[in-house]
């Protein structure tokens, strides 16, 4: 009998142990959410392996990668505008740099910080805005001066994209 009731109880053991744990449901969190967003595999790449816990900590880490991802766009643009002095591709460069300077300074900072307080209006009308701008910015490289930001500023429309889609995610739910 007592030798039952312990293999019983390691049975149980067992079963508990393979019993799915909470860091799995943090897998399938972002699979769930990059679902709904239009993106999916980038927001895959963009959020693992260091997956948070709950939607808006994930919405806070797409929006820093955002805010990277243009700080070291305008810093490339900024050097190739020194490079390209002088030549056609000066001036839509100039305008790009022009462009991206007050997203970072100001606007990725501001929609960050409503995205902490709650503000996901605010914070999704800048990601939407800033994913407008990444297209503006490539329109003014004309035919012959071939954009040499096509790759950056796509990434960065669609990481806004992302974005602005898992904002949706915590104002209006699944
Ligand atoms: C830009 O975003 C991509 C995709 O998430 C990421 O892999 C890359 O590290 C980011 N680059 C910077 C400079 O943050
Ligand atoms: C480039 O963009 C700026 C600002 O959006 C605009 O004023 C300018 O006319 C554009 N230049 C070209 C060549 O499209």
């Amino acid at each position: 009998m007592r030798t039952s009731v312990s293999s019983l109880s390691i049975l149980l053991y067992i079963l508990l142990l393979s019993a799915p744990l909470p860091l799995t449901q943090c897998g399938d969190l972002v699979g769930q959410i990059c679902k709904k967003t239009p993106f999916y595999d980038l927001c895959v790449l963009s959020l693992q392996p260091n997956s948070g816990t709950d939607v808006k900590t994930l919405a806070s880490k797409m929006a820093n990668l955002v805010l990277s991802n243009v700080t070291d766009t305008l810093n490339f643009i900024q050097g190739l505008v020194k490079q390209e002095t002088g030549t056609s591709l000066e001036r839509p460069l100039a305008d790009c740099a022009e462009l991206y300077i007050p997203v970072v300074k100001y606007n990725l900072p501001q929609a960050i910080d409503a995205l902490i307080r709650g503000r996901y209006g605010f914070a999704d009308y800048v990601f939407s805005d800033v994913s407008k701008q990444a297209d503006a910015c490539e329109k003014n490289f004309s035919g012959e001066d071939e954009s040499p930001l096509t790759d950056r500023n796509k990434l960065i429309s669609n990481l806004c994209d992302v974005a602005v889609a898992i904002i949706n995610i915590l104002q209006k739910g699944f």
